[in-house]
């Protein structure tokens, strides 16, 4: 063949950060097949999916089987009775959102990665360390990318002050709260000051609230639009994956409100634009699921998950604890940061924790420079695989 590819993929790491981890834990599995590994890496949850959702997704999936009640292609940008309930969700917790401005879709890390499709060459200012989509999608479409430090000292959440005054422009500002992979929260005031500094500048925020049904603090923002002015500079991408237990079945939304403009361009309009010629939407059975996921007994049934997973945390951190190991999260986030002790490198940690007691988190570097020295943990165990980990874990360290 003889065309050309994109050059920029030579800028990324070769492999994603949780395939990369995958390949190393198979290539020990194949070696030791003995080994009883303890997977606390990827964020990917373990709680089947409550029955009120398993039981909308049936008759959702026999509807289908009938002529009256077939459907075909879903409308692209959600089914109504979803985009609805998304809307009442936001409602029920005080916060505004206009149904047309809710966009279902496969899952946040999709429109995390798409939504640069709808923008233009631009400064790009992203937390470090954070969710390695963000930085790979904009590298991939070409962008200049500048961090803000997270660190021990700003308890992982910088805020506008962490931006050199020659930075200080119109940019593409990414946040996460609870975040990924520090599990550190954004209060009210750290997020106003972020949407502040986007109005004064000019700026877009593109705000992951993935993990907010894990926020525990009644005082936390589970919405960017919680903050006034927001809905002038922010878009909000999320997800059922962690609220409702979607990671297989594969569900999310982004908020994009509709005087959310750039000069003369509506970036509702764009997104609009953009998803009617790429994407077929999300099929009516998983669209019911999510609707039901959102009732009054799915909320109920997805928070007591919640809950079981909170308690996963609390083991973990209560062996930190113990340690008198510095850590972040837990509490209103079902990762926890930890620093590596004895300044280990956090792929040396990871390779360490796997050969030595068999368990697999994943290494603070695969999140960004901040990241080294550091090693993400997860809550989404079986409680039984939790104890076992804290158990080899409290031997260990
Ligand atoms: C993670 O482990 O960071 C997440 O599960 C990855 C994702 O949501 O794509």
């Amino acid at each position: 063949m003889n065309i050309q590819t994109n050059e920029r993929y030579k800028q990324i790491k070769p492999a994603y950060l949780f395939s990369e981890i995958g390949s190393r834990v198979r290539t020990y599995e194949q070696n030791n097949p003995e080994a009883k590994i303890i997977r606390m890496g990827i964020g990917d949850v373990t709680l089947p999916l409550p029955e009120v959702v398993t039981a909308s997704m049936i008759k959702a999936c026999e509807e289908m089987g009938h002529k009256e009640t077939f459907r075909g292609y879903p409308p692209e940008y959600g089914y109504g009775f979803l985009r609805e309930s998304i809307s009442t969700h936001y409602a029920d917790n005080n916060v505004s959102v206009d149904p047309d401005s809710v966009f279902v879709s496969d899952g946040a890390k999709s429109d995390l990665g798409n939504i640069v499709d709808i923008l233009g060459q631009n400064r790009i200012l992203i937390p470090d360390p954070v969710y390695p989509v963000y930085v790979d999608s904009n590298i991939m479409s070409g962008n200049n990318i500048t961090f803000t430090n997270g660190t021990k000292e700003n308890g992982f959440l910088p805020l506008p002050d962490a931006v050199s005054p020659e930075d200080q422009r119109a940019s593409v500002i990414y946040l996460c709260s609870p975040n990924n992979p520090t599990g550190a929260v954004y209060d009210r005031n750290g997020l106003t000051l972020w949407v502040e500094y986007a109005l004064k500048t000019g700026s877009l925020i593109i705000f992951d609230s993935a993990y907010e049904a894990f926020i525990a603090d009644d005082d936390l923002p589970h919405s960017i639009y919680e903050i006034p002015g927001a809905k002038e500079c922010a878009i909000e991408i999320c997800s059922f994956s962690k609220f409702a237990g979607f990671t297989g079945v594969r569900c999310g939304w982004t908020v994009i409100p509709d005087n959310l403009k750039s000069g003369t361009y509506d970036l509702q309009a764009l997104w609009k634009r953009r998803q009617a010629t790429k994407f077929n939407g999300v099929s009516y059975p998983v669209q019911r699921a999510a609707q039901a996921a959102l009732s009054d007994e799915g909320i109920k049934a997805c928070l007591s998950n919640i809950n079981y997973y909170r308690e996963n945390a609390r083991i973990i951190t209560d062996l930190l604890d113990e340690k008198n190991i510095f850590y972040t999260g837990g509490k209103n986030s079902p990762y926890v940061w930890m620093e590596c002790p004895g300044k280990t490198g956090s792929w040396d940690f990871f390779d360490l924790l796997l050969h030595k007691i068999n368990v697999v988190g994943t290494p603070g570097e695969g999140f960004g420079m901040n990241g080294e020295g550091y090693f993400r943990l997860t809550a989404f165990g079986s409680r039984e695989n939790t104890i076992e980990a804290a158990a080899r874990l409290k031997d260990f360290l």
